[in-house]
């Protein structure tokens, strides 16, 4: 269960572990471009601010220049025919050669000025709330910073919309001045009344233009900027989890190696309890029945009959055949056990190396009355041949044992994983396997051993030894069993050849 689950967590620890860094450099480098945008937007708000003023200013002392002269006379003409507004003694007059001249008041000159001037891309415009002049009525925009000024605010900036375009107004303040007295003493205003104002505007466009240049270069190097980061980021986040897994799976390794090592030696101290109960117990026990027979016979040799002595002799034999039995199994499986030993494989007709354990065999079948089938293959196996000999010696004589007698033993052989290796199958009519049993009749530091059909002993040795000797020949053994339904023994062998693995001859 932990697997399936753990699967999708890292795969979100994953993007996890990437996403969060870029999404925080993302907050941080869009702040950062917000913040000097903004600058940017207050630099230009500055310099516009800063072009009204110089505009404001200049148009200003022309006017107090004006102003301090009480109004200046200029030739009347339809360009500036006489003021019809301004009520002054000596208005309109003539010079010594007969040119008509009129007095041009501050006012008079602003709008003349502004004429000019429109002709660029500035405009300005002269307002008041109280205007003598109804064209000098203020717009909305115009009113509101008139007002405004009257509670001492000293100038106004804003962008406002001109057709299609937008545009920078500029708007401060004109207070009354001692020169202005002459002519605005009348409406009763005092030195230091605002009397109106000025405002003074141009299109945003040349301006932004520099703006627009200027935030395509941020946007640009915050781009960059952030993918170098993302980038860089990305990569150490990538080196440092390579340099982390690396490490773990140093350590899993390592562990790997422990474990490995704790399961040998658990099973070469299973494989010593067992030496020591087998020396101590089956060894033991045969050889104190063999010398207590063998005793009974020598003292009382004379006395006992030819009948008894062969029963006697047929039992000593027994025993002594088992003991063979287990000693030859005990050699062997010892000579597995030294480090030395190595297998010397060689390529060998598998038909021959089973009919030879088979007929090694045959005498205890006959004796048995069991009847036994080698139909096995023409195939070549390359194999260690005293091991593999060994090893089917060993199943047919579990076979034998647990065969009761009348019944069948039957060999077969067949090609399997695309004609790489040999399944040997030796299967019996015997009393079969209790499950309990099958479960570790492989294992040598488990005592399974049970007694045959007619009381034969076993030694408990011999299918791990099997196990053992096929392991070392790429083989590998398992079996099929239930009580009451004979056995199935199965081994495979590496194949030397493309087989051609057809029925071979039967016994
Ligand atoms: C020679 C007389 C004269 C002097 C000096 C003078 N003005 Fe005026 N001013 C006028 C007249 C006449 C008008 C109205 C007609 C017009 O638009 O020309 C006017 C108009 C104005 C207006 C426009 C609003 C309106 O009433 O139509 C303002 C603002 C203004 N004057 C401010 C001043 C200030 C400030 C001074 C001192 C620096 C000043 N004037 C000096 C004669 C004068």
């Amino acid at each position: 269960m932990t697997h399936n689950t753990a699967r999708p967590n890292r795969l979100w620890t994953t993007i996890a572990v990437y996403c969060v860094p870029i999404i925080l450099w993302a907050g941080l480098v869009l702040w950062s471009y917000v913040w000097n945008l903004n600058g940017l937007k207050a630099n230009s708000h500055n310099l516009a601010l800063e072009k009204g003023r110089m505009v404001f200013s200049v148009i200003e002392a022309t006017r107090m220049w004006n102003a301090s002269h009480g109004g200046l006379y200029a030739p009347t003409s339809d360009m500036s025919p006489s003021n019809p507004y301004l009520i002054a003694k000596e208005k309109d007059i003539v010079s010594p050669s007969g040119q008509p001249l009129t007095l041009i008041n501050p006012a008079y000159m602003t709008r003349q000025l502004a004429a000019i001037m429109s002709l660029g891309d500035i405009n300005i415009h002269l307002t008041s709330l109280k205007p003598i002049n109804p064209n000098n009525m203020p717009t909305d925009w115009e009113r509101n910073s008139l007002m405004s000024f009257e509670n001492g605010v000293k100038e106004n900036l804003d962008i406002l919309p001109s057709g299609k375009e937008q545009i920078y107004a500029y708007m401060a303040p004109l207070s009354v001045k001692e020169p202005c007295m002459k002519c605005h003493a009348v409406q009763g205003y005092k030195v230091g009344d605002v009397r109106g104002g000025i405002r003074v505007s141009f299109p945003v466009t040349a301006l932004s233009l520099a703006e627009e240049n200027a935030v395509k270069k941020l946007k640009n190097v915050h781009l960059i900027v952030f993918v170098l980061i993302t980038i860089l980021s990305s990569s150490a986040i990538a080196w440092a989890r390579y340099l982390i897994a690396n490490l773990r799976r140093e350590r899993n390794s390592r562990d790997d190696v422990i474990a490995e090592r704790t399961q040998a030696l658990q099973y070469e101290v299973g494989v010593k309890n067992r030496l020591f109960s087998i020396i101590s117990h089956d060894l033991k026990s045969p050889f104190n029945s063999l010398l207590g027979m063998t005793h009974m016979m020598s003292n009382m040799g004379d006395q006992l009959n030819k009948k008894k002595m062969a029963e006697y002799a047929k039992d000593i034999h027994e025993t002594g055949e088992h003991i063979f039995e287990l000693v030859q199994n005990l050699l062997e499986w010892a000579r597995l056990q030294m480090d030395g030993a190595t297998i010397v494989p060689e390529k060998v007709a598998l038909n021959n190396v089973l009919q030879n354990s088979v007929d090694v065999l045959l005498p205890l079948a006959k004796d048995k009355n069991i009847q036994i089938k080698n139909q096995t293959c023409n195939c070549q196996v390359t194999v260690d041949k005293e091991m593999i000999m060994a090893v089917v010696r060993n199943i047919l004589a579990n076979a034998i044992k647990f065969t009761p007698s009348g019944g069948k033993i039957t060999l077969h052989a067949q090609s399997l994983e695309g004609d790489a290796t040999a399944q040997i199958t030796i299967e019996d009519t015997g009393v079969g396997i209790p499950q309990h049993i099958i479960d570790n009749i492989f294992s040598i530091d488990q005592k399974t051993t049970t007694l045959g059909t007619d009381g034969e002993a076993g030694t408990g040795l011999g299918l791990p030894l099997c196990r053992d000797m096929l392991d070392r020949n790429g083989g590998k053994i398992w079996v099929e069993s239930a009580v009451g339904f004979g056995s199935k023994f199965h081994f495979t062998l590496p194949l030397a050849d493309k087989p051609t693995c057809n029925t071979g001859n039967e016994i």
